[in-house]
């Protein structure tokens, strides 16, 4: 069997097609694409603006800076890629990390216990972690309740509903964000767009998004002014015309996330080693498949499953190391806080190969492998 990794992108013949087309025509950047683009997503998500950016950090840098100011804090989660606090960190906020439930979110009765004892928090970063959205009525809730700012982290969720909420579509938040990395549901390549529904914050974004340059009718033809410290966080019209053509398979990628996750569910239903982190409710869009392992009660490390699937040809992943823990968020403060729920969470769970380009094959390899291993 060839090396199956935990995650990789689905290109053909139409997106080869549509970045040709994109190559061929008179903008390589700042052309016609990126609206389009932005557009389509927007449509998908039910937001009414997006702005699409370089990556998905891009996006949670020009949000952040747009959201908070120097020292608010913000409530997050520690299960999540490093950038969704360190963005929190660029606009010189705080972050707060709070517990996550047991399905791998942040836990937002927790949100709310914080938010009263101490009303100065101003923001919520919420991830719908691996492709599980966010209880968007509790968000709803803490919205009305706290009048806070809410960002929702959508890298693992394009697609996802919540109560007939699709992600994104910032319905209960103050914007969303995306990446369309390679082992995300659709790519650009690089790329990032964030979402909202409010026009003065999607002019703001749009400025810092390109330097922090305005250009209006009434200037001369060769002004600018600069009313932000921006970036060039400029996304290509060459990965915009990617991006469209990706979307047009997003539903059928999700389609096929969401069959192999059943798959796994069904193959793992009566194993006493093996806990699905959720089973599938309708509401998942599996960017990842999280399992959890008793390590304590079986012969075999995490370390060493790790290493023996890796000989066998088989990427498991990680996700997450918790944020707070890092290095350098230690040297912060950071690392003491009360998080059982992570703490058991980091020690047993573990993400199996999922990509809409899976054969049935290959996960039946993997299922037997891991259970070869597990139990000799
Ligand atoms: C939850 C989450 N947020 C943000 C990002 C950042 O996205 P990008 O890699 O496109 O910068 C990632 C990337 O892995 C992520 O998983």
């Amino acid at each position: 069997m060839e090396f199956i990794p935990y995650g990789k992108q689905w290109i053909d013949s139409d997106d080869i097609q549509s970045v040709t087309e994109g190559l061929q025509s008179d903008f390589l950047t700042t052309g016609p694409k990126v609206a389009e683009f932005e557009k389509a997503i927007a449509d998908y998500c039910g937001a009414k603006y997006a702005v699409a950016v370089s990556n998905g950090t891009a996006a949670l840098h020009i949000a952040s800076r747009a959201l908070l100011g120097p020292g608010d804090k913000v409530l997050t989660t520690p299960n999540s890629f490093l950038a969704t606090s360190n963005a929190i960190l660029y606009a010189e906020a705080k972050p707060v990390f709070i517990d996550i439930q047991p399905n791998g979110n942040i836990d937002l009765d927790l949100c709310e216990e914080a938010l009263e004892k101490d009303p100065s928090i101003k923001a919520l970063y919420a991830v719908h972690f691996s492709g599980n959205p966010i209880e968007q009525k509790k968000l709803a809730k803490l919205k009305k309740r706290f009048g806070i700012t809410i960002l929702e982290d959508c890298a693992h969720s394009i697609g996802a509903t919540h109560e007939g909420i699709k992600a994104g579509s910032c319905t209960n938040s103050d914007a969303s964000i995306f990446s369309f990395h390679p082992v995300k549901h659709m790519t650009t390549g690089e790329g990032g767009m964030v979402t909202t529904n409010d026009k003065a914050l999607y002019e703001k974004l749009k400025i810092l998004r390109n330097h922090g340059m305005v250009k209006t009718p009434k200037m001369k033809p060769w002004e600018y002014e600069m009313r932000e410290l921006g970036f060039n966080y400029r996304i290509t019209d060459i990965q915009c015309a990617l991006g469209l053509s990706q979307l047009k398979k997003l539903d059928g990628f999700i389609k096929r996330r969401r069959e192999l996750a059943q798959k796994y569910d069904k193959a793992f239903k009566d194993n006493p080693h093996i806990t699905p982190l959720y089973c599938f409710d309708g509401c998942s869009s599996y960017h990842l498949y999280v399992i959890l392992i008793d390590f304590d009660k079986i012969d075999i490390s995490k370390e060493a499953l790790f290493l023996k699937m890796r000989e066998m040809n088989i990427g498991l992943q990680l996700h997450y190391i918790p944020i707070n823990k890092q290095p350098y968020y230690r040297t912060l403060g950071y690392g003491n806080e009360k998080t059982p729920v992570m703490d058991d969470y980091y020690r047993r769970c573990l993400s199996l190969p999922l990509y809409p380009k899976m054969e049935n094959i290959e996960q039946r390899y993997v299922i037997e492998t891991l259970f070869k291993v597990l139990h000799g």
